[in-house]
């Protein structure tokens, strides 16, 4: 259902680091683009006491620093400034919200996007609050940030929380990882191309790989992190949506409906990872100091705001299995880390070799044929590995796997608007819910991760222990090797 209203945009945490690192960035993006045209007011909310002058000063600023260099111009600045205000409001007090709303209601708008940066302790007295002042209406959208829960149960209280004020249709919950361009293509792939169907299943595929590595530790959010580690901060969210996206059947439209009904189909088709499985499945580990970027770095445990004897995991790999007809026996390959040994992410479709080959080389152990490399980040590409004949006469025929190479930046000669936020806001301004999480996954995604942890806290161990710059614990080598297979050539990845 696409909404053509102007929409005023409260950011309720207007002051927070998500609001300057992702929030401010993506709107100047979408008002460069002339995106902005669905927004009214975009409101700010804090509790602090600040006059809206002050406020667009700072975000000005914000911008400045936080933009890469050539990208802010003042043209673009003054016109998203117009509509950006501040209101100091203080989440418990009602009177606050009705001053909120006088102040809404002298712009004129009906719809309104709440966006909550908030920890969703505060969800329940803000829904209630913004539905007692009249602010919110039929076309009202809320907007949501993880974390939302840290297993099942606390996830499952949240979403009906939110739910007692706002129906699941105006319920935005935000993966990032859908708003990447390459996530997209995933889809575009699939589903308008039909090269890969017919492979796309167990008859063709060999197994899949998800990487999300990480330069990065956990920086100025180990209070955060160290509640939530790599299997809740990644794994729940980011990587299990790449792969539902990968697995999914193909949806009747692109009605996000259809689409999250797929998705969830992945999700409960999931197999089990419990008892015994745990330890022959998955791996964990925590960094030690080591060396980043040839620079020093400490361990885990020795940032600031981590608990002495953390047993967070900084690190997850595992294997899960899909129990349907298409992915039958393929192993789909998972992992994240922080303080790795470089930063990319990846998706790796390994196709099966060909069942008897006819060119003397055995090709039924090269594991570079057909490979469908999807890169997220830092650039974005898509290649196509094949097995190709090295050119001469001398020798007969000798292969070379070689890539046929989609690189977006040189095959679309067009300004690109930058970012995932920019991309999932405006889907929210259009009232568009596709590339956002329903309440059903998600909690089908922690029943799935809360086994997990069950078999990680009955073992009683400690996450394995890896240095920083490396690829994490040798365990997780072993975890694919042990299957004949391996992660990823790191070579590919120094690009
Ligand atoms: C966030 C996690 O959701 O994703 C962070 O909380 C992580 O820990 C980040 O660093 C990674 O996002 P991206 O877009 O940089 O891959």
């Amino acid at each position: 259902m696409k909404n053509q209203q102007i929409c005023d945009f409260i950011i309720f945490g207007g002051n927070g680091d998500l609001a300057k690192r992702k929030l401010l960035p993506a709107l100047y993006y979408l008002q460069r683009d002339d995106l902005l045209g669905r927004a009214g007011r975009i409101v700010a909310i804090a509790r602090t006491e600040l006059e809206t002058g002050a406020y667009r000063q700072e975000a000005r600023t914000n911008l400045e620093q936080r933009l890469p260099a050539g990208d802010f111009d003042s043209a673009t600045w003054d016109a998203l400034a117009e509509k950006l205000h501040y209101q100091k409001l203080d989440a418990s007090k009602p009177e606050d919200y009705a001053r909120l709303d006088a102040f809404c209601r002298e712009g004129g708008s009906t719809a309104k996007v709440f966006y909550l940066a908030v920890p969703p302790t505060l969800f329940p007295a803000i829904c209630e609050n913004l539905a007692s002042s009249g602010l919110m209406n039929d076309e009202s959208r809320v907007v949501l940030e993880k974390p939302l829960g840290n297993d099942l149960e606390s996830a499952q209280l949240i979403n009906r929380q939110v739910r007692a004020f706002f129906k699941e249709r105006q319920t935005f919950r935000i993966d990032h990882y859908l708003g990447k361009e390459t996530v997209q293509n995933l889809l575009a792939l699939r589903f308008a191309n039909r090269l890969f169907e017919p492979i796309w299943n167990s008859g063709g595929v060999d197994h899949v790989q998800i990487t999300a590595a990480e330069t990065i530790g956990v920086e100025g959010r180990s209070g955060y992190y160290d509640n939530f580690g790599a299997m809740r901060d990644m794994v729940q969210n980011h990587l299990m949506q790449l792969l539902c996206l990968i697995a999914m059947e193909v949806p009747g439209s692109m009605d996000a409906d259809a689409v999250r009904d797929e998705k969830l189909k992945v999700l409960r088709s999931l197999r089990r990872i419990e008892g015994e499985a745990v330890s022959h499945h998955t791996v964990r580990g925590q960094y030690e100091a080591g060396t980043v970027d040839e620079e020093s770095v400490p361990g885990y445990l020795e940032g600031h705001g981590t608990r002495a004897e953390s047993r967070t995991e900084t690190f997850v790999a595992l294997k899960a299995f899909i129990d349907n007809w298409r992915w039958s026996g393929v192993p789909f390959y998972l992992r994240t880390g922080k303080r790795l040994r470089a930063n990319f992410a990846e998706v790796i479709i390994q196709f099966r070799n060909v069942p008897h080959s006819i060119f003397g080389t055995d090709l039924r152990h090269n594991r570079a044929a057909n490979r469908l490399v999807l890169r997220l980040q830092p650039e974005e590409t898509i290649k196509l590995m094949l097995l190709s004949k090295i050119p001469g006469v001398a020798e007969g025929i000798r292969m070379k796997p070689v890539a046929l190479n989609l690189n977006f930046k040189e095959a679309f000669d067009i300004p690109r608007t930058p970012g995932a936020y920019a991309r999932l806001l405006l889907d929210v301004l259009r009232n568009d819910p596709t590339l956002f999480v329903r309440g059903d996954e998600s909690e089908e995604a922690w029943r799935w991760v809360d086994r997990i942890f069950a078999g990680w806290n009955d073992s009683g161990q400690r996450p394995l222990p890896y240095a920083a710059g490396s690829w994490g614990p040798d365990a997780a080598d072993e975890l694919i090797r042990r299957d004949g297979r391996t992660w990823g050539p790191p070579a590919e990845v120094s690009l």
